[in-house]
């Protein structure tokens, strides 16, 4: 095989990758890293979540824009929600927001 073709090949599978992680990746980061406080579920009645008095994603998905949330995930707020931008591309928060925001659907 020549060397484009392992390049294409090459390319051809990031790209697989890249579109592979989107859902399944984005709900597993949710899960481990999000729903102590947010909930599975989005409802926050988590004991760390009812401590902290996360909000319902019923509520602020209306009070709050998509944007808003990116921002508060990318950057934190208040004492109890820490930023992610250090942590996650800005797609992944992107992603994370709206896996968020569809629990309330
Ligand atoms: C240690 C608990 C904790 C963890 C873990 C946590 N959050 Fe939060 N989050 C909070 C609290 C508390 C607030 C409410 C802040 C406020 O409005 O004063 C909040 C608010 C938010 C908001 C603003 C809208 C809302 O519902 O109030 C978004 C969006 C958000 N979190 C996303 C995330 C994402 C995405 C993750 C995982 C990457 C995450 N949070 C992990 C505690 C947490």
């Amino acid at each position: 095989m020549s060397k484009t073709r392992i390049a294409i090949g090459v390319t051809f599978c990031l790209f697989c990758t890249a579109a592979g992680w989107a859902q399944d990746d984005i709900k597993a980061i949710f899960l481990d890293k999000c729903s102590v406080c947010h909930g599975e579920d989005g409802v926050g009645k988590t004991a760390k979540g009812k401590k902290l008095k996360v909000k319902d994603i019923h509520v602020t998905v209306k009070t709050e824009s998509e944007e808003d949330m990116i921002k508060i995930a990318t950057e934190g707020k208040g004492k109890d929600m820490d930023g992610f931008g250090k942590d996650y591309k800005a797609a992944q928060i992107k992603g994370l927001v709206q896996y968020y925001r569809s629990l309330a659907k």
